[in-house]
């Protein structure tokens, strides 16, 4: 057995879990000036960012910088921008409250705050190493377990950049459900499509351990048990899937996405498709090359999930497809509105994220890819 990954300090996961921020903040003795780094609207509208601005001060926080530009998909302007006024208004530590782009952007402030530069500086291959400034994540939607991870995910020039580094996992996540019921279930749809996607891939990537299969298995039952209730809006399987997405996230701390990620990413900057919705147009087409190509490891997951193995390819693609059909999501490339002329502009973008292709514990050639493609067309 090996592996080896850095899980935050402290998981609060509690229905109403952000009332203990000033017990947090004390347990984990952070005070000073905090910057809180938000989205444009969920924070204001729902009332969270006053809550939590009042919560910071209670605390002891000796004030509050609020940082509430960023867009989904964090582009590398909004986060040098939010690093200067870190910087300049001395920030001791960072909370991200949203969905992965605030948590991400987040991370990518604490860094530029304590170093410096522009966060393309810090782009994976480059390592992090510290000092960065401690992170407290909130998560609102139960999709990225940005609130757990290492990475953060920067868009710029039409590209998916991600840091990687032990450094910027958060000191605590805050994993709070009451959040939840105020997530739009289309997002809620999209989200979880990550979350599973993360859950599966992190199986068939060459690091995935031991551990890496226990948070995966757990996590894409739950998926599987919780979507459909949980989209029809039920509490407790909002609370099952946001529970869910964190194990999925543990799990590509122990080793990372694959091709799924590295296909969706273009169909999310060229053509704006949601992150989560761009995985899950390929994730039947990864469980079915996985059961052909990295049966072993397939069986493996299969097992876990308590499937009989020979069924379980076809069991698998139709619990996803019951899950796309439920919410209404497209349920391929062309219902999705791409166009057959961009197939190979998919093939040759996820060929160049070559992290997400070499990573696979049985990487597709090109030729795989566009067999992937056609098919998800
Ligand atoms: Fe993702």
């Amino acid at each position: 057995m090996n592996f080896r990954t850095a899980f935050p300090r402290r998981i609060v996961f509690e229905r109403s879990g952000v009332d203990k921020l000033p017990e947090l903040l004390s347990d984990l003795e952070l005070s000073g000036k905090v910057m809180l780094v938000t989205g444009r609207r969920f924070a204001r509208e729902s009332g969270y960012l006053d809550k939590l601005r009042s919560l910071l001060a209670k605390s002891g926080a000796s004030d509050v910088v609020v940082f509430d530009r960023v867009e989904p998909n964090p582009s590398a302007e909004t986060v040098n921008e939010g690093g200067e006024v870190a910087r300049r208004e001395k920030v001791d530590f960072v909370v991200g409250f949203g969905g992965g782009s605030a948590m991400d952007a987040a991370k990518g402030i604490a860094v530029l705050a304590a170093q410096g530069g522009e966060i393309s500086d810090y782009y994976y291959p480059a390592e992090v190493d510290p000092p960065v400034l401690p992170v407290i994540a909130i998560p609102t939607t139960c999709g990225t377990g940005s609130e757990v991870t290492r990475y953060a995910v920067i868009s710029e020039r039409s590209r998916k950049n991600v840091v990687v580094s032990d450094h910027i996992v958060p000191v605590a996540a805050v994993l709070d459900a009451g959040v939840l019921d105020h997530l739009p279930k289309e997002i809620l749809a999209h989200t979880a499509m990550d979350a599973l996607s993360h859950a599966i891939e992190a199986c068939f990537h060459v690091k995935a351990s031991e551990l890496t299969e226990v948070f995966s298995a757990e996590s894409a039952k739950l998926i599987f048990e919780s979507f459909g209730p949980a989209y029809d809006g039920d509490p407790e399987h909002r609370e099952k899937l946001l529970y869910a997405s964190m194990l999925a996230g543990l799990a590509i701390n122990l080793s990372g996405t694959v091709f799924v990620h590295g296909l969706g990413y273009y169909l999310t900057e060229k053509y704006g498709i949601p992150h989560g919705l761009a995985n899950s147009l390929f994730l039947v087409r990864l469980i079915e090359y996985c059961s052909e190509k990295a049966s072993e490891r397939f069986l493996s997951f299969c097992g876990r999930l308590g499937i009989e193995s020979e069924e379980c390819s076809k069991v698998l693609a139709e619990k996803i497809n019951a899950m796309r059909g439920h919410a209404e999501l497209p349920a391929s490339l062309r219902e999705a509105g791409i166009p057959e002329a961009e197939l190979q502009n998919i093939v040759e973008q996820a060929l160049s994220y070559s992290r997400n292709i070499e990573n696979c514990v049985k990487p597709p050639s090109k030729e795989d890819l566009e067999a992937i493609v056609r098919k998800a067309f």
